[in-house]
């Protein structure tokens, strides 16, 4: 079995004979795949961490891009929005660093396994929503997202900016804290993930 070293990667005590994937056995698959599951039951430990890295640069706005996801998801949490909602506001713009031209794209795969279509399109999409309400003082259509009118999800994503993302850049609101949405976290990558190629 495999053991968590203290950077918290499975170090496994066995290892796979083959080295090319096509002559690997039932066996080889049998030594990597509860391995496989040991490091896939740490996702949620590793949204969390990587959430941290929005801590600090605040780019001239009033609160960080780590409050911002606090208060997107706390304002979606207090206006009664189920659980898996507000861990999709909560981890929205966790590609700000890695994907910061497409950062909705980023969000939304992480979270496409375990998340309703709706949340799918919801996270994907949230940055040409959210541009309907900033896009025409940067010289860009803030009509934009009427491309994507009729789609079943269109009202979602409208509501999610407008309500929760768009005003979360608020020095003055009280977010709850990190350790309030943890086990909401945890329990969203918990589930049994749907496939994708
Ligand atoms: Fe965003
Ligand atoms: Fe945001």
């Amino acid at each position: 079995m495999g053991l968590a070293n203290k950077k918290g990667m499975i170090m496994s005590a066995r290892q796979v004979g083959f080295t090319s994937l096509d002559e690997a056995t039932v066996e080889d698959f049998a030594i990597m795949h509860p391995l496989m599951a040991a490091e896939h039951a740490g996702l949620a430990d590793r949204v969390l961490k990587y959430l941290e890295l929005l801590k600090g640069a605040d780019l001239g706005l009033r609160v960080d891009r780590y409050v911002h996801s606090l208060q997107t998801a706390t304002r979606a949490h207090a206006d009664g929005a189920d659980e898996e909602t507000v861990v999709v506001a909560l981890v929205h713009d966790i590609g700000d660093l890695l994907a910061p031209d497409n950062h909705g794209a980023f969000a939304s795969e992480i979270l496409r396994p375990f998340v309703s279509d709706q949340n799918y399109f919801v996270a994907r999409h949230h940055p040409l929503f959210q541009g309907y309400f900033y896009f025409d003082k940067v010289g860009k259509d803030r009509d934009a997202r009427e491309r994507f009118r009729g789609n079943p999800a269109f009202q979602a994503t409208a509501d999610f900016c407008e309500k929760w993302d768009c005003p979360a850049f608020d020095p003055q609101y009280e977010s709850m804290p990190i350790s309030a949405f943890e086990p909401m976290v945890q329990r969203l990558f918990a589930r049994t993930p749907r496939e994708f190629d």
